[in-house]
């Protein structure tokens, strides 16, 4: 085995692409897999795989892009490329960063973001045995538009461009992803010696491979999961990278102990954490920032976003978790219930149709079916506290403030819009009165307006 974590790498992100067929406002690179950014998914990557600085070469227009990458990565540097002439001329777009002489340096995409660390960590290892550039191909059906990599004797002899290809190396199935790693000591004398005499007038980075041959330097193609080098070019093939992650980051979960039913129609969040033995039912989708601790059961149709869900809790049927939702573990929270800035306490029930925001619930309360806390009043929200074991009737409208002591009882139907000391029982609705026969009476009246007209 080799040993890479003395090697110092420098990642250089191309994301300069204008990305029109996404037909969109946004820079392609900032486009989501999961909720993150492309672009972050790539960083994430090289950070992953070791890499101890990051270059992102960026076109013109796009401070997002910037802001995104900055916000996401500290420390990552930003390269303009004012005009696309070609993926070698876009590297050395960061030739500053190169310059600070690095051991390894790597070359991903913006727009190819299932890269995996473990791939870039086994291309640096083959570096560190010596070899000075390392190409990542993957191998295809339908090879047409890709570059073609020759091989002789072990060694990447050169990348054809399908336009430049012959009949016979274009039934060639090994194809060139795009991603590259040099040995840094050489890299600028390579690509600063690559023409731009071809078709498209432009500085192809794949020439690097016979740029290098020519001056002896040793150069590898390793075979990687086509998959890992899909690149994402319209809302189509979007599409298609999220329903791989998705299916991916499913498969290690239940790897790692977690039950799915239907596991195709959960959606996973690129930062879910969910805990072994967790159950989740058919159709779940998780936003971003959510743990769900061991053995708690999200049953179906709940939609769950910035959420902590303790142990042995249970969440749904059609449940909502909004931002700031704390469920202490053997907490219940059942189906039409809205949760947001609130702790419910260890065994707590929030079983049917309720809306509870800005609350502490206590262990072991209860609120009962169609209980509300009206916690905004148009311009400010206020705090609910609900004591340890409180039991708060069906369809009581919590007016917050307002503190609910422990074991302290609410009546259905009630209004609280002021303090319950604990073990008392408020109730305030207006007093029941039963006037006798007088249904009767209003029946036979509208059933005789109603005939009346009819005439
Ligand atoms: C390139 C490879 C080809 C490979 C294919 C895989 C070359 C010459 N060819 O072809 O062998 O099979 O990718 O998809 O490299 N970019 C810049 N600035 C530029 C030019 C490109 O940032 O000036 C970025 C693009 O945004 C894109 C990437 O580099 O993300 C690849 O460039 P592109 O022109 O799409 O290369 P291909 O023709 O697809
Ligand atoms: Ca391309």
């Amino acid at each position: 085995m080799v040993d890479i974590s003395t090697r110092s790498c420098l990642t250089i992100i191309l994301a300069a692409g204008d990305g029109k067929r996404m037909s969109s406002s946004l820079p392609k690179v900032l486009h989501a897999v999961a909720g993150l950014p492309m672009v972050c998914h790539v960083l994430d990557a090289a950070q992953e795989a070791g890499s101890n600085d990051c270059a992102v070469v960026v076109g013109s227009q796009s401070q997002r892009v910037c802001d995104v990458v900055q916000e996401h990565s500290e420390g990552a540097t930003i390269h303009l490329q004012a005009e696309r002439n070609g993926t070698a001329h876009a590297v050395l777009a960061a030739r500053d960063a190169v310059e600070e002489s690095h051991d390894d340096v790597v070359v991903l995409y913006g727009d190819v973001p299932l890269i995996k660390a473990e791939t870039i960590i086994a291309s640096r290892e083959e570096l560190a045995r010596g070899t000075d550039i390392v190409v990542l191909g993957f191998h295809t059906d339908d090879p047409t538009g890709y570059g073609r990599l020759l091989v002789e004797d072990g060694q990447l002899a050169a990348i054809r461009e399908h336009r430049d290809a012959s009949a016979a190396e274009k039934k060639i199935t090994f194809c060139n992803s795009g991603i590259m790693m040099f040995r840094a000591r050489h890299m600028l004398t390579v690509l600063d010696a690559i023409k731009n005499d071809n078709s498209q007038g432009e500085y192809y980075l794949t020439d690097a491979v016979e740029v290098g041959r020519a001056n002896g330097l040793a150069v590898t193609a390793l075979d990687v999961p086509y998959e890992e080098t899909m690149g994402v070019n319209d809302r189509l093939q979007l599409a298609e990278i999220e329903e791989i992650w998705q299916t991916n980051r499913r498969n290690s979960l239940m790897a790692a102990g977690v039950t799915m039913a239907a596991p195709s129609t959960v959606y996973l969040h690129h930062d879910t954490v969910i805990e072994k033995d967790a159950v989740l039912e058919p159709n779940v989708v998780f936003a971003a920032g959510v743990t769900v601790r061991e053995r708690a059961i999200i049953r179906a149709f709940s939609h769950i976003e910035g959420a902590d869900i303790g142990s042995d809790a249970q969440v749904g049927p059609f449940a909502r978790l909004r931002p700031g939702t704390e469920l202490a573990a053997m907490s219940k929270i059942g189906n039409f219930v809205e949760i947001k800035a609130t702790s419910v306490g260890e065994g707590a029930k929030i079983n049917h149709l309720s809306y509870v925001g800005n609350t502490t619930v206590g262990a072991r309360a209860n609120i009962g079916a169609g209980s509300i806390t009206c916690n905004y009043d148009g311009f400010n929200k206020y705090h609910t506290v609900i004591g340890e074991g409180a039991f708060i009737g069906s369809n009581t409208a919590l007016i917050s403030p307002v503190v609910v002591g422990a074991y302290a009882n609410t009546a259905a139907g009630s209004t609280i819009s002021k303090d319950i000391p604990g073990d008392a029982l408020a109730i305030s609705r207006a007093k029941q009165v039963n006037l006798l026969g007088k249904a009767k009476t209003l029946r036979e009246k509208y059933a005789r307006i109603k005939a009346e007209k009819k005439k």
